[in-house]
């Protein structure tokens, strides 16, 4: 020993090496147990793990404190910022996963996202959800099935979709006629349905926001590969929330919020006598329902 007494280095000072987060739990193991308290201990142990291990420091915990309160600022009913978080994280669909398992056969559950309007109209087999003709020409022939391969009739088929620049009714009110590339129809009793509609495009999630921003500057991609949403109900059965996507997309590999699963690509393939038309075949098979 030369007596001479070492500095601590940033990160390893003895106020760092406190082990706050046991303290935290230990303060929770003397109050009543709950799910929040085993939540929010496990949190602040994975935080403060995160926090020793990058050596986090004054001026980046800042930053971070920063960007939570942009988030918020850009989080109200029109916009939810927290949610995007969410998606852009994987976290959104990942409870979705936990929360909706389905049997091998059955079409995956996922995320609805914010577009879905549950007042859509009714519309007859073979309708165009088209309501302003722009686009390329796609026909879509569904089935649905119970696990067991047998039709289901009667099911309720609510379908929406961006339209052929990536857009959303109602996220331009004022360039797409209300309720274009929407509607609800019913399946026969052989389980079909059909309608008529474009092709969609892929679209971006939002970039002029502090989740947008973080994901560039990540260098990763912001991108949907395109697709149609679904959402088949039918008694017996547990409620079905998809996307069917466009297997061609370059993004299909990067969906920004983890969405596609093998069993939702689907071909989009040239329609037979139609100079640019689409046609789409898919089926869509439901399990019964959890008992319980
Ligand atoms: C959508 O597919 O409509 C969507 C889902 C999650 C976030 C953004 C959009
Ligand atoms: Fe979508």
């Amino acid at each position: 020993m030369d007596g001479r007494q070492q500095q601590p280095q940033p990160g390893e000072g003895p106020s760092a090496q406190r082990a706050i987060a046991s303290d935290f739990a230990d303060r929770l193991n003397r109050v009543a147990p709950s799910r929040l308290g085993d939540a929010v201990g496990q949190l602040v142990a994975a935080l403060h793990d995160i926090a020793a291990k990058i050596a986090l420091t004054p001026e980046e915990m800042r930053a971070v404190v920063a960007f939570l309160t942009e988030a918020g600022h850009h989080a109200d009913s029109r916009r939810q910022e927290w949610v995007l978080l969410a998606d852009a994280l994987g976290l959104s669909s990942l409870v979705e996963d936990m929360a909706t398992p389905r049997p091998e056969g059955a079409t995956p559950n996922t995320v609805a996202g914010p577009f879905y309007r549950a007042d859509a109209p009714d519309l007859p087999a073979g309708a165009n959800l088209s309501r302003d003709g722009r686009g390329v020409p796609l026909a879509v022939r569904g089935r649905v099935l119970g696990l067991n391969g047998a039709p289901v009739g009667g099911a309720l088929v609510e379908v929406w979709q961006a339209n052929g620049e990536g857009r959303y009714e109602n996220q331009e009110p004022d360039r797409q006629p209300e309720h274009n590339l929407r509607g609800r129809l019913r399946s026969d009793a052989q389980g079909r349905f059909n309608f008529r509609s474009v092709m969609p495009k892929g679209y971006a999630l939002p970039s002029d926001g502090p989740v947008g921003r973080l994901i560039a500057r990540l260098g990763l991609c912001l991108e949907r590969p395109a697709h149609i949403h679904f959402r088949v109900s039918a008694e017996g059965h547990e409620r079905l929330t998809t996307h069917i996507f466009d297997r061609a997309d370059p993004a299909i590999g990067r969906d920004a919020i983890f969405g596609v699963k093998p069993e939702l690509l689907a071909d989009f393939r040239p329609a037979e006598g139609a100079a640019d038309g689409r046609l789409l075949d898919l089926k869509l098979v439901l399990c019964p329902l959890r008992q319980g």
